[in-house]
């Protein structure tokens, strides 16, 4: 089964130590770092602006996959490219012209993303999969980090990578993601893991030492610990 790439919610660190968590997650492993952007209108909670976004910049060279939960959000894109984002990534449903949005994206230097909502089918990218190059199947409902995983998003996962074919497209996956969710995601055709709760807010050991068991049992799609196990 392919490993996959491990991108840590930043939504689920210490906002005050922004810059020192980013480097902590590093340090213990994380292939790109998750960028959660939301405007108390199109979901129900306010996070952060690009200003936030270059402030981290600085301390790392890996990935910066921006998720835009905005609305409008074209007005925006320039901003979130010029604040550091590699890939920008925006909602399905949060524009009424979402190939004119990844055609801007990629037109800004940056890797175009679409993210769908668990209630929104495959369809809605059916032609634009020449202009993508990462497509996120939300497995909660955006908004929150810490809530439970929909594996009703299952099937459409199968469908979405048996779409994307041979093109080079990541396909990733957003919410409830632990090791045994994560491991399901990847058997259905995940390749990149997002995870807030599970790199940061589970912690046997603390700082950078529980971090990096965090990351490397969801990218070991660690079967859940047997009560009979040693
Ligand atoms: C939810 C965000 C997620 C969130 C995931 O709207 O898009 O990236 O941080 O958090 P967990 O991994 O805790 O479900
Ligand atoms: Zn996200």
């Amino acid at each position: 089964m392919t490993t996959p790439l491990i991108a840590p919610s930043m939504l689920a660190s210490d906002f005050a130590r922004l810059g020192e968590e980013v480097r902590d997650v590093v340090a213990a492993g994380a292939d790109w770092i998750h960028l959660d952007v939301m405007d108390g209108h199109f979901v129900p909670n306010i996070t952060f602006g690009p200003d936030v976004i270059k402030a981290m910049r600085p301390h790392t060279d890996k990935v910066f996959d921006v998720h835009l939960m905005i609305s409008p959000v074209e007005p925006y894109l320039e901003a979130f490219a010029k604040a550091g984002a590699d890939i920008i990534t925006v909602q399905a449903e949060a524009t009424d012209h979402l190939d004119r949005c990844l055609q801007v994206i990629r037109g800004l230097g940056c890797k175009a993303g679409v993210a769908l909502n668990p209630a929104t089918p495959e369809s809605a990218v059916a032609y634009v999969l020449d202009k993508v190059d990462l497509i996120l199947a939300m497995t909660v409902n955006p908004g929150f980090g810490g809530q439970a995983f929909i594996p009703d998003v299952l099937p459409k996962v199968e469908r979405l990578r048996a779409m994307i074919g041979a093109r080079p497209i990541h396909l990733e996956i957003d919410g409830g993601v632990n090791p045994q969710t994560g491991a399901r995601c990847v058997a259905a055709g995940a390749d990149v893991l997002v995870a807030g709760s599970a790199v940061f807010k589970t912690q046997a050991l603390g700082g950078i030492e529980g971090y990096r068991a965090n990351i490397a049992a969801i990218r070991a799609g660690q079967a859940p610990a047997r009560a009979d196990a040693a």
